[in-house]
């Protein structure tokens, strides 16, 4: 029987999780959506057009792969069919392709206002997207949560006009119940064809054997119970959600790529150790085109953090790194990585998502030579230059974790790979 491999992010986000998708799709079979929403946002470039994929796991890029979005997913029927129409307009055989679980949760309108409401009233703003996946998933967990399924039943327009109520008691703002329920049974019907039981239908794939990726969203320290609280997202972008959100078993999972980037990069607010708050963290920024997919905001960039990567590795059973962007840090002269904290006085490499504790952490650096060269055109490991050598197996030995995927450039085949897949 085959095992799926997950591709995760070991830091805030933003990793570049899909070019490691990108990469494995080669000879994926099956692609699958765990966690998140349309807070996601991976833009991946084939054939030189640059697609935005927000719901659909890019998997389907290739057009010869199964694309799951599975249970765990918060789903935006508006926007999943936007992306739908954008898919089939470049030629992609969604309706061939493309399979949705019944059991996903359904972000409607007054998740979004409930969104941009509570940011507002909230003691310690995080930052969210706006796209209302923080309280869809409280509507899930509470209970009263919409999925997919529900849109077929005869009370859909009860069940929508009581949650709209609650929504309102809330808010203080009116809602047209009979315009959603009305907009809503009509996505109801575009997607109908791509509803299913999407649990019983990827351990039929494992058992034919086909080679399945779990595509990751939002990234470990983001995680509702392992990442920086409260600044993080509404599910588990870990190994645990990519298990729960789809309904497959820890056996199934094969190998666990964890992706990073040769710097640190984090939007929102929140914690960040090794930020640069300075010209260096600018010049990062600008050299990796630090600014969000989907909203376009600039990110905050800093020093690649190996204590946070460890604990990433640690918390995913990460057996390989990505490691992108080692082009763009090694236009600086020095690279400095961080190696340790320094908490009131002590030394450790533990990391703690604990606010007091990462407030407190101070970096303590180790540097390395940069002024790597064009290394977009090396093919191999060997290939690199010495210093850029150097770096790469300082990460393995600090980690204890191979380096699979390198990342020399923007295009697709600026991608060292060390592993036989
Ligand atoms: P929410 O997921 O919209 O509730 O946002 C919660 C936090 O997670 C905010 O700081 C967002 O900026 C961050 N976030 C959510 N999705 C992503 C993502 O795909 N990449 C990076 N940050 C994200």
């Amino acid at each position: 029987m085959s095992k799926a491999s997950a591709v995760l992010g070991c830091f805030y986000g933003d990793e570049g999780k899909g070019r490691t998708t990108d990469y494995l799709a080669i000879k994926a079979e099956v692609s699958v959506r765990a966690t998140g929403g349309n807070n996601a946002g991976h833009s991946i470039v084939v054939n030189g057009h640059k697609f935005a994929m927000r719901l659909i796991p890019s998997g389907i890029l290739s057009n010869k792969t199964i694309a799951v979005i599975a249970n765990g997913v918060v789903l935006n029927p508006s926007v999943l069919i936007g992306e739908i129409n954008m898919l089939k307009e470049h030629g992609i055989d969604v309706d061939k392709w493309l399979k949705i679980s019944d059991k996903a949760h359904v972000i409607f309108p007054y998740h979004e206002e409930m969104d941009v409401y509570l940011e507002s009233k909230r003691h310690h703003p995080i930052g969210t997207t706006k796209n209302g996946i923080g309280p869809t998933y409280c509507d899930k967990y509470e209970r009263s949560g919409i999925r997919i399924e529900d849109l077929y039943r005869t009370d859909l327009k009860e069940r929508i006009t009581s949650r709209v109520r609650a929504a309102e008691k809330i808010t203080g703002e009116k809602f047209d119940a009979e315009k959603i329920y009305e907009d809503y049974k009509g996505y109801a019907e575009v997607l109908r064809p791509y509803v299913c039981d999407t649990v019983t239908l990827l351990h039929k794939y494992l058992k034919e054997d086909k080679y399945m990726v779990i595509e990751g969203a939002q990234a470990t320290l983001l995680d509702i119970d392992f990442g920086s609280y409260p600044y993080v997202t509404s599910s588990n972008p870990t190994i645990g959600g990519m298990l729960t959100g789809t309904g497959l078993s820890a056996h199934d999972i094969g190998d666990v790529f964890g992706v990073i980037k040769a710097y640190s990069s984090r939007v929102g607010e929140g914690p960040f150790v090794s930020e640069l708050k300075d010209e260096t963290g600018d010049l990062i920024r600008d050299l990796g085109h630090e600014y969000g997919t989907v909203t376009g905001r600039p990110r905050r960039c800093g020093w690649l953090d190996l204590v946070t990567v460890n604990y990433a590795v640690m918390l995913n059973g990460v057996n390989y790194i990505n490691l992108n962007h080692l082009d763009t840090i090694g236009k600086l002269p020095k690279i400095k990585v961080c190696v340790a904290y320094e908490v009131n006085g002590e030394v450790t490499r533990d990391f703690s998502t604990n606010e007091e504790f990462l407030k407190a952490a101070k970096p303590v650096y180790e540097e390395f030579e940069g002024n790597f060269g064009d290394i977009s055109k090396c093919k191999t490991f060997e290939e690199l230059p010495l210093a850029a050598q150097k770096y790469v197996r300082y990460i393995e030995e600090y980690t204890g974790t191979k380096v699979a995927l390198i990342g020399t450039g923007a295009e697709r085949e600026n991608m060292i790979v060390t592993i036989d897949l």
